[in-house]
């Protein structure tokens, strides 16, 4: 996805201009070619031999360098980035640009480009709520920059507030759906349900499972990196919510149900990748069950089938979690649900199912099309899984 892509890496004079090294080293090691811009403020946080090593590119600090071994056209980069994208952003560029600005070459830079252009403002919280700020950011959102929001916790600066740079993670993901945005999915509405449900015994206590949410975030992610317009209805995981990606939490099976009811009302596919409890207790208790002399007894009921209670048009994929009779098990589930596609997925074998990082899944679609395919990471099932989304779409219209 970022392999080859150009990216213009923008650091400006903020406290969190030692987080972009993470930054550049993530977007290198993804295979991109990182070309780093700092502003003069930028140079009295941390050194462009850093960004060099890390890159292995020069990197431009000043726009009227004459005899420098890297002197470069004042819009030479402008012109070959994929993206730009500007982490942290101060206050400062962001009204430099604001106005239009060309007083040094990240502005300048910004100015003659055509490629798309992200900001991550980083600042402390009075400055970035001042009105002022708030004007320069919404003169931009409309002009057609993508604004990445600051998340809120510590300040370097004191206090605790909104103003910090957020993840790597959610800036990385903001490039990939920028870059990603007239991909095979462009436009597509896609719903995609990750995590295990949680079905309340009493109020400290439920029914779960042993679902991470790592694959159903995966797929979540690879739709939103080929365009489409994804809806991620998840119950409470460990993973970062990603960012450019509309998310509901929900706990139970019967709440995931109505959320997907809603969500899929226009929707063109529903990926149902959340593990959802197939019972859940029939009542649930409003105090704390406490520990007595004998066993405890629960009486359970099932749970809605989501996937087979839902109706539209849109193309259904489900998963087959399986520990036994897997391709069995999962051409019934296919058959008697009504789906388009199943992934089926055998939870037990090594570095496959719950929790890990890899998957080693079997697509059966419903005209008996089987691709088996080998241990992969599950971003690169999800790739796959988008590949063949892709068709599919084409072929239901
Ligand atoms: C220690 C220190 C930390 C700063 N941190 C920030 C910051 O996080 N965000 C910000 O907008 N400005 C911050 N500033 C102010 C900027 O460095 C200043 O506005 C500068 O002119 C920005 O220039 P630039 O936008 O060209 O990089 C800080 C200044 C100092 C001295």
């Amino acid at each position: 996805m970022l392999t080859n892509k150009t990216i213009v890496l923008g650091i400006t004079g903020g406290i969190a201009a030692y987080k972009a090294v993470d930054i550049a080293s993530k977007l290198t090691q993804a295979g991109a070619n990182v070309r780093v811009i700092m502003t003069k403020s930028a140079l009295e946080f941390i050194t462009p031999l850093t960004f060099e090593s890390i890159t292995g590119n020069a990197v431009v600090t000043d726009m009227f360098q004459t005899n420098a071994e890297h002197r470069i056209n004042h819009v030479a980069l402008s012109e070959i980035a994929d993206v730009i994208v500007i982490a942290p952003a101060t206050a400062n560029i962001i009204a430099r640009i604001a106005c239009g600005m060309a007083d040094d070459m990240l502005a300048c830079t910004v100015l003659a480009t055509k490629a798309p252009v992200i900001i991550s403002p980083s600042m402390h919280t009075n400055m970035y709520e001042n009105s002022i700020t708030q004007e320069n950011i919404a003169k931009l959102k409309e002009r057609g920059f993508t604004i990445i929001e600051p998340s809120a916790g510590r300040l370097a600066s004191g206090g605790y507030g909104i103003g910090r740079l957020p993840d790597t993670e959610v800036i990385i993901g903001a490039i990939q759906q920028t870059l990603g945005k007239s991909g095979n999915l462009k436009g597509k509405r896609i719903v995609v349900t990750a995590g295990g449900t949680q079905e309340d015994i009493d109020p400290v206590r439920y029914i779960g499972n042993r679902s991470s949410g790592k694959m159903g975030y995966a797929i979540a992610e690879a739709a939103r990196d080929r365009g489409a317009n994804v809806t991620l209805i998840t119950t409470p995981t460990a993973l970062a919510i990603p960012e450019g990606i509309k998310t509901v939490t929900v706990r139970s099976a019967l709440q995931m149900k109505d959320v997907v009811v809603k969500a899929t009302a226009k929707a063109d596919v529903l990926l149902m990748a959340a593990a959802v409890a197939d019972y859940t207790p029939k009542t649930t208790a409003k105090q704390k069950i406490k520990k007595g002399a004998g066993g405890l007894t629960l009486e359970l009921v099932k749970t809605p089938d989501i996937i087979s209670e839902v109706k539209g048009k849109f193309l259904k994929i489900g998963f087959a979690a399986e520990t036994q009779n897997l391709l069995a098990n999962a051409k019934k589930k296919l058959a008697s649900k009504g789906l388009d596609m199943i992934v089926a997925n055998d939870v037990t074998s090594k570095g496959s199912g719950f929790g890990t990082d890899t998957n080693k899944v079997t697509l059966i679609s419903k005209d008996g099309k089987q691709e088996s395919l080998p241990l992969m990471s599950k971003r690169e099932v999800a790739e796959k899984l988008m590949d063949r989304v892709g068709k599919m779409i084409g072929k239901k219209r």
